[in-house]
């Protein structure tokens, strides 16, 4: 019988306990054994680590819960912070715990930098899959990842209710949303939310450009009479890693996590006092941060959830290693595949600026936005 142990880590994502009860309900018809490692690659490192036994009966609920029911971390054992403050390459411990725990192969849910650990390990002949998640949806080799849909649909909600505060007060309303190095999120809630502008990390952005639309939708003053056709309002998205034409990303702070990510964040607030100080507007920001992957999975990231974890249960069943899941087509009605984990080396999936994204009027490309 084989043993499998599955984990989640780096950022959580709605859709990764569906995973999990998929992975688990097809193990079982494989005849296998699912263990639960605890907060990603952190629940392999020593002291020995404990586990939980996962049956049917176990996750039987979890489709509907959002997050990770295993615990989550950004632990990179290839570089991890030791007592002394110096980062060491700790991943000798994880394939010792691997061994003692008796594991014949270890499902990986996660993003680029949990799955290139898992890519590294496979290197080394670790038997493992990956199972591809992050809200950003920038993995290369697969057309969907767990949480993109629901974080699509909580940002897109949050878009239109900004609109009324918005409308009533005559703001420029900024929101900003999770993307580090991808616009999709931003691109597609944008649209779905019909922002007026919306600004993604693959194309640097102009202030002018920015306050020309501006002035083109409001006129030299938000202060209009109520009976007016014209809007006294704008809704600006942001993703988080946009940046101006000649400058530079903005941060929390100066720190990194152990894959060498800064944290990213406050480009709205930046941009709503530029446009208080350079225009006759007034603006606001909002930084959504983490709620926008919070909440119970949507039903694209359920179903995609189980059938990523079903599949990723029957490469294992199989031995089919070193492989990742990937979807190709548009979730739920897609097919899967098995790519080889390197593919995560390769370079993000990012916004095609050409086909999708107009440069001028800083919108998707062709629906007269
Ligand atoms: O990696 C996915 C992501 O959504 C990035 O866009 C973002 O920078 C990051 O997660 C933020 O998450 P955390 O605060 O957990 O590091």
């Amino acid at each position: 019988m084989k043993r499998i142990g599955v984990l989640t880590g780096g950022g959580d994502a709605p859709g990764l306990n569906p995973a999990i009860k998929g992975l688990v309900y097809r193990a079982s018809e494989h005849g296998m054994e699912v263990v639960g490692l605890y907060d990603g690659w952190r629940g392999l490192l020593d002291p020995p680590p404990e586990v939980l036994p996962l049956d049917r009966a176990v996750v039987r609920r979890w489709d509907r819960d959002g997050g990770t029911n295993l615990g989550s971390s950004r632990t990179n054992p290839f570089r991890s912070r030791a007592a002394s403050g110096e980062y060491v390459d700790r991943s000798r411990e994880v394939v010792r715990n691997i061994s003692r725990l008796g594991l014949d192969a270890v499902v990986v849910c996660g993003g680029e930098d949990t799955l290139g650990v898992a890519a590294r390990l496979a290197r080394q002949g670790i038997a493992v899959v990956g199972v591809p998640k992050t809200i950003d949806k920038d993995l290369a080799g697969t057309d969907y990842t767990l949480g993109f849909d629901t974080a699509l649909r909580n940002v897109t909600e949050i878009i239109e209710r900004s609109r009324t505060p918005a409308g009533s007060h005559g703001w420029v309303q900024i929101v900003e949303v999770m993307g580090r190095h991808a616009g999709h999120l931003a691109l597609w809630s944008g649209v779905a939310g019909q922002a007026d502008l919306i600004l993604i990390p693959e194309h640097p952005f102009s202030y002018q450009k920015i306050y020309r639309h501006l002035r083109e939708r409001l006129g030299d003053t938000t202060n209009v009479a109520r009976d007016s056709p014209r809007p006294r309002y704008s809704v600006v998205v942001a993703a988080e890693g946009a940046y101006a034409e000649g400058g530079e990303l903005v941060t929390v702070d100066g720190g990194q996590d152990a894959f060498g990510h800064a944290r990213l964040g406050g480009i709205g607030e930046a941009l709503a006092r530029r446009i208080m100080n350079e225009t006759p507007y007034d603006a606001r920001s909002v930084m959504i941060g983490h709620p926008q992957r919070g909440g119970a999975p949507s039903p694209v990231d359920r179903i995609m959830g189980m059938m990523f974890g079903a599949r990723a249960a029957d490469a294992v069943a199989r031995g089919e290693y070193g492989k990742m899941i990937s979807a190709h087509g548009v979730a739920p009605a897609c097919t899967l595949s098995l790519v080889d984990l390197a593919c995560v080396f390769g370079g993000l999936n990012t916004v095609d600026v050409g086909s999708h994204y107009d440069t001028e009027r800083y919108h998707l490309r062709g629906i007269g936005m």
